[in-house]
């Protein structure tokens, strides 16, 4: 056991789960570095934060200059990043989404969308689905369902939010359009035994599932789901803290399936690893929501601005450039599942790619993930899964990873593939 690994057990609570023992001493764009100098090709991103990669010349600049200026005002003082990465999101998120509060994490910023939901519909119920992942304070692991594990202990949680069913083709072994049809008629139930419409203030959704296993909601669904809402005056608030900034081809998932979410909750890669997250909704919705109602210290940091400004500045230019990698990934890999048993289904959507590894029946092998994890990491690949079994690869590079880069990643996931098989 190395010194600082041995120094953490010490003083730092187990409650927080690290995925590695890998000491990490320097980024530098796709790759980690650790105290060996052994140099790491990062496929897990922080999981889906460094969507640009480590250290980008444009954001260590930016946060420096902010640094050089000062790093807090405290939701007191008045400063142009905060009102500049407003505008900068404005642009690029979803038609109908004008005006944004900032806080400093997924959670809070998911337990401040539903604030405003409830506040403004007078309603109480929330929608949420299963599998999905919305953070772990206790607001918003009321929400997450991707592991039980997540919840046991903490009841009594929220009350009334209601679980439904998310469409899952291959784990319910049917295709997209059949799997959407069994959603969507599950979700009818809950209307006529649990919960009436008009009592919904919001659906809390992930257009595509990441904890859960990567799986994508599809268009219909998202499309079902948005004309269930509006005829119930029901909110969609779309989850898109994993999804968001570039990572499924268009800036927002919600872009992709042409859906408007009334609320867009994004966090991660939107400054790059600094602390920040923020709730878009239109100007309409948040005249609703009076000042004082909700709040934070931290939230909108000046330092985390100045990051996420210049993250999204640098992901006009990138985001293009995903569809292209996109295809080579699924071409890739697809490839790989005709020649590999281990490989039961690989999905998703962009950069971000979920491999689903099975057994000999079909039934998710958390060992192959284990083996391939390992194979890996001593092959200088660093990789994580997702799925409530851990057994789903979680195919996540830098959005501005090379095609040669992708190719050795794939070359070891094959490798470990081919010796995990035997
Ligand atoms: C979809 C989604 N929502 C919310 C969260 C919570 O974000 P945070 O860990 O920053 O609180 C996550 C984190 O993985 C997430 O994937």
């Amino acid at each position: 056991m190395s010194d600082l690994s041995s120094r953490l057990r010490d003083v730092i609570a187990p409650v927080i789960a690290f995925d590695s023992d890998i000491e990490i001493v320097k980024s530098d764009g796709g790759h980690l570095i650790d105290s060996n100098g052994k140099q790491y090709l990062d496929f897990a991103c922080g999981i889906a934060t460094t969507n640009i990669g480590h250290s980008h010349p444009a954001v260590l600049k930016a946060v420096h200059d902010q640094v050089d200026r000062f790093f807090h005002a405290g939701g007191v003082f008045l400063y142009d990043t905060l009102v500049t990465a407003g505008e900068k999101l404005r642009e690029v998120t979803p038609e109908g989404i004008e005006k944004f509060f900032f806080m400093n994490s997924g959670a809070e910023a998911v337990e401040g969308a539903v604030k405003l939901a409830r506040k403004t519909t007078g309603r109480q119920g929330i929608i949420v689905f299963r599998g999905g992942f919305h953070g772990r304070t206790m607001g918003s692991v009321t929400f997450t369902t991707s592991k039980a594990k997540y919840r046991q202990g903490y009841h009594p949680l929220l009350p009334s939010v209601f679980v439904t069913p998310f469409p899952r083709p291959f784990a319910w072994n049917m295709s997209q359009e059949d799997a959407t049809d069994r959603a969507l008629e599950e979700l009818h139930k809950l209307f006529q035994h649990q919960i009436t419409p008009g009592e919904v203030a919001a659906f809390l959704v992930e257009p595509l599932q990441g904890e859960g296993g990567y799986y994508p909601a599809g268009e219909r669904y998202m499309r079902e789901l948005r004309s269930i809402a509006d005829e119930h005056g029901i909110l969609l608030i779309a989850d898109e803290v994993q999804t968001g900034f570039g990572r499924t081809g268009e800036w927002f998932t919600s872009q992709v399936y042409g859906v408007k979410p009334d609320v867009l909750v994004m966090g991660k890669a939107i400054a790059s690893g600094m602390p920040l997250s923020a709730v878009g909704a239109s100007a309409e919705l948040f005249d609703q929501f009076p000042p004082g109602s909700h709040g934070t210290t931290f939230g909108g940091n000046p330092v985390s601005c100045a990051s996420a400004i210049a993250t999204i500045e640098t992901l006009h230019d990138v985001i293009p450039g995903v569809g292209p990698l996109s295809k080579h990934a699924f071409s890739r890999l697809n490839e790989l599942k005709d020649r590999h048993s281990s490989i039961g289904d690989v999905r998703g959507l962009g950069l971000m790619i979920g491999v689903d590894l099975v057994d000999g029946v079909g039934n998710p092998d958390p060992a192959a993930f284990k083996h391939l994890a390992a194979h890996a990491h001593d092959a200088g690949l660093f990789i994580l899964s997702c799925g409530p079994n851990s057994n789903v690869i979680r195919f996540i590079p830098p959005l501005n990873v090379t095609t040669e880069q992708l190719d050795t990643g794939i070359d070891i996931i094959d490798a470990a593939l081919t010796s995990y098989e035997g």
